[in-house]
């Protein structure tokens, strides 16, 4: 289930995997007109909020969600912080990950459109993860003001122009070591270019590389 060109996921659960491949699909049938939307060329003029993409769900692709879900796993995190939600295909990778790692925790999930933020609380519930995820509505660079201290990973997933404001309120909570996955480095990178020299930039305490997963993926690992 949930395969694509062959690719299966590592989370063995027959429903949490149902879920995945519905909403895969359904991403599939609707990336045309988002990736048209969303081709560098057009977004200088992209008013960047609620509005944009509202009835899309833009979702990372499969192998960033088995990347999430292992390296979560890998920490045995038990916070993680989600800037992004949309119908939380993300959040379903990173909440089953908690799940498996049986310590107990959360994904602490942002979403400003309520649409969106009910299909994600709907998927939660059918994949049987909602006590492993709670997702904050509104404006991520207000929601997030309050957040716990020992954060083992967060991702990176809203709007970019806002990427660097809502992390400076994430990276002081996260522990040593904590991970910062990135998503669209490749096709993204000029509106979130404050956001990648920050994570660059020795003096801020991070070390950096990108891979060439989906649409180009940060990692970070927190330094000091
Ligand atoms: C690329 S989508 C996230 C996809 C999601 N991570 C997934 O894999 O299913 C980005 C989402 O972030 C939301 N968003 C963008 N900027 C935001 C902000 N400042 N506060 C809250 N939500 C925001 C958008 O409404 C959109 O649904």
């Amino acid at each position: 289930m949930n395969e694509k060109n062959g690719f299966t996921t590592p989370i063995r659960d027959l429903k949490i995997e149902a879920v995945l491949s519905r909403l895969h699909a359904a991403a599939d049938a609707q990336e045309e007109e988002a990736e048209l939307a969303a081709r560098p060329s057009n977004l200088k003029n992209t008013q960047w909020g609620p509005d944009f993409l509202k009835d899309k769900m833009i979702p990372i692709h499969r192998e960033q969600g088995a990347f999430l879900y292992l390296l979560a796993r890998s920490i045995r995190a038990k916070t993680i912080i989600e800037f992004g939600t949309s119908h939380g295909l993300s959040t379903i990778y990173l909440a089953a990950a908690i799940r498996d790692n049986g310590t107990g925790g959360q994904v602490i999930g942002t979403e400003f459109v309520a649409e969106k933020m009910a299909h994600a609380q709907r998927n939660l519930e059918q994949s049987g993860l909602a006590r492993f995820a709670r997702i904050r509505e509104g404006d991520a660079r207000q929601t997030l003001r309050d957040l716990p201290d020992g954060i083992d990973m967060c991702l990176m997933d809203g709007f970019p122009p806002y990427s660097l404001e809502v992390f400076r309120l994430i990276a002081p909570r996260l522990r040593k070591g904590a991970i910062v996955v990135v998503d669209g480095t490749e096709t993204l990178r000029e509106p979130q270019a404050d956001f990648l020299a920050y994570l660059t930039d020795p003096a801020n305490g991070f070390r950096y590389t990108e891979l060439s997963i989906g649409d180009g993926t940060g990692l970070a690992v927190k330094d000091a």
